[in-house]
């Protein structure tokens, strides 16, 4: 019997990882520019934060999440997201009145029963990121310059930027009784979950992959042209300071997304080069999110990039894997490997990469083996060079060898690397 990773499961071999860290340090890096610190959260919560937060009518919801019972019979979810935990964690940890802002941001996975398909998994992971407690629209700016900045860094420009509003709560119940009555003309032609959407929450047709329902919705009224005073000045502000930024947008009434807690801007990252999977981010503002919850009247707006598909985005645009060994102490003999495996160790503590092999191979196949890992330098030592206290240093990208004292071999050997 041999097991496999569950459908939808990915492991992520040594090879991949450089580009897994690459994004996350230099999202960090970029994050720290701008103020955020970490915050990290429990992958299980109860089932009913997600059905509350993101809604219950949501695809998210109710087809795709991971839910249980656990063994005293409580109802728990693998996170679907994390916006909702993050707000669950700042009223029950009182966040909120240690100072009028936060920034945040989490990294880790989350999990959706979708079908499995490039871009898509069901464990994928999320570079999320929150301001809590401003209600923009300059901190809006501020968010979407941060992830352009991150994804300009990291060498991403063929990108595109969607944003849209979806207002707030009076105007999204006009929407929806307009959506409602648009709809009506088409009952017979949209799908069986389409027709219970159109009762239960009609803006969530806007989500449906169905052909015919794409193409009933491409002339839907949409929200934009609803839009309240207020929310219509915040959606101009936005657009006048993304303009004053230098930064180019396309506005997208379609763009729904497929969470409810969204009010005002929304937006979403988008690239040509996944295919159907194009969105590497999105996010938007979730003013009522925190008092659905039960705490204060609190404002916030975050997003979260996909790293699976900006990870793809990078391996094809770079070569990033980690660094090899500084040296390789290619031993032979007994004596020369008991030596060398202190000196491995001391180079170590000095903050030097070391490998060496245990199984008394011969010197084309240490040499192989160093070359394979990458080395910069091998040290070979062998009973004749245990002899005249002399080691020699091959440089594995000059091929040139200089001769090291084996009373001193760990301070130049630790040398050679500082000097390069
Ligand atoms: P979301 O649009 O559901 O938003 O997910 C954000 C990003 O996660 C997507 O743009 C996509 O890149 C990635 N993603 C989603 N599902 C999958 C999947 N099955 N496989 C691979 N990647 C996927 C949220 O989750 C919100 N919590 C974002 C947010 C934060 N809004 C406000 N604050």
């Amino acid at each position: 019997m041999q097991y496999k990773a569950v459908r939808g499961f990915k492991d992520i071999l040594p090879d991949q990882v450089g580009a897994w860290k690459k994004l996350e340090e230099e999202a960090k890096r970029v994050f720290g520019l701008y103020g955020y610190r970490e915050i990290r959260i429990p992958i299980l919560e109860t089932t009913e934060l997600f059905a509350r937060g993101i809604g219950e009518a949501t695809d998210i919801v109710s087809k795709e999440m991971y839910t249980f019972q656990d063994r005293r019979g409580n109802h728990v979810a693998m996170r679907p997201e994390a916006t909702a935990s993050i707000l669950r964690a700042f009223i029950e940890h009182n966040l909120y009145k240690e100072s009028s802002v936060h920034k945040v941001y989490t990294i880790g996975p989350m999990f959706r029963y979708e079908r499995p398909q490039k871009g898509r998994r069901r464990q994928f992971h999320q570079i999320d990121v929150e301001i809590i407690g401003d209600p923009g629209p300059r901190s809006d700016v501020e968010l979407i310059s941060m992830i352009m900045q991150l994804f300009s860094s990291l060498g991403l420009n063929d990108l595109e930027l969607h944003i849209n509003s979806l207002g707030c709560p009076d105007d999204r119940g006009q929407f929806r009784t307009e959506l409602k009555a648009y709809l009506k003309d088409y009952t017979s032609q949209l799908c069986p979950d389409c027709r219970e959407r159109m009762e239960t929450n009609p803006l969530r047709v806007f989500d449906c992959k169905v052909e015919q329902c794409i193409e009933i919705m491409k002339d839907a009224p949409t929200m934009l042209d609803l839009l309240c005073d207020e929310c219509t000045g915040h959606f101009n502000s936005l657009k006048r300071y993304l303009e004053h930024l230098g930064m180019e947008y396309v506005v997208d009434s379609h763009l729904m997304r497929g969470l409810d807690y969204y009010t005002r801007t929304t937006f979403e990252v988008q690239t040509r080069e996944l295919g159907a999977q194009s969105a590497i981010a999105g996010g938007g503002r979730y003013d009522n999110l925190m008092m659905d919850f039960g705490g204060p009247d609190t404002p916030a707006i975050g997003f979260a990039i996909g790293e699976e598909r900006v990870v793809e985005l990078l391996e094809e645009h770079a070569g990033l894997n980690e660094p090899g060994p500084d040296i390789f102490l290619a031993a032979l003999g007994r004596e020369a490997g008991d030596k060398a495996f202190v000196w491995m160790q001391e180079l170590r503590k000095r903050g030097l990469r070391c490998e060496m092999e245990y199984q008394s191979l011969g010197l084309k196949a240490q040499m192989r083996h160093a070359d394979r890992l990458n080395a910069k330098r091998v040290l070979i030592v062998g009973d004749d060079e245990l002899a005249k206290g002399i080691g020699i240093v091959r440089d594995m990208s000059t091929k040139g060898q200089t001769e090291v004292s084996l009373n001193t071999v760990v301070d130049e050997v630790a040398a050679m690397k500082e000097r390069s």
